[in-house]
């Protein structure tokens, strides 16, 4: 691994843009999202792994990114909740109450985004399972697993 003593630039490929910014080693993922690139939709909570509230996808899997440093996610892929628009999953989030305070809500719209597309098909249990990495304080769970049902249905066509 490449020995880094101070800031470095580093070239992200976010929602979808090629983004450029100056880190330092230590900098998370999450802090320069939010303070560098202004991408406030992933929350920090407990930044310590365990909420979820700072999920996005990285290569189109789900990663908690208080617990990654930005330097890992150089030249790689990701998306942040501002890159989720007109997508079935933010439109079921909407018609069906998947939120309540809504601080939970970006990091189950990610990780249910990357659910629906490694599971198109429903399946309660690894619904269950799936969205288990992420906590809603509100305890919102049946409106998100409402959202999610719906969510297919929306991808597939069928509503
Ligand atoms: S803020 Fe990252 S898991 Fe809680
Ligand atoms: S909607 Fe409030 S924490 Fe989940």
């Amino acid at each position: 691994m490449k020995r880094l003593h101070g800031p470095t630039e580093i070239r992200l490929f976010v929602n979808g843009e090629t983004r450029r910014v100056l880190v330092r080693p230590s900098d998370t993922l999450l802090r320069v999202l939010r303070e560098r690139l202004g991408l406030t939709g992933a929350k920090p909570g407990c930044e310590n792994g365990d909420c979820g509230a700072c999920t996005v996808l990285l290569d189109g899997f789900p990663v908690k990114s208080c617990l990654m440093l930005a330097v890992e996610a150089e030249g790689r892929e990701v998306v942040t909740v501002e890159g989720l628009k007109d997508t079935p999953i933010q439109k079921a989030f909407i018609d069906f109450q998947g939120f309540q305070c809504g601080y939970c809500t970006s990091g189950f719209l990610l990780n249910a985004h990357a659910l629906l597309t490694e599971h198109p098909e429903q399946d309660d249990e690894t619904d269950r399972e799936w969205l288990e990495s992420n906590l809603c304080r509100c305890t919102g769970y049946e409106g998100i697993r409402r959202a999610v049902r719906e969510a297919r249905r929306i991808a597939a066509g069928t509503r």
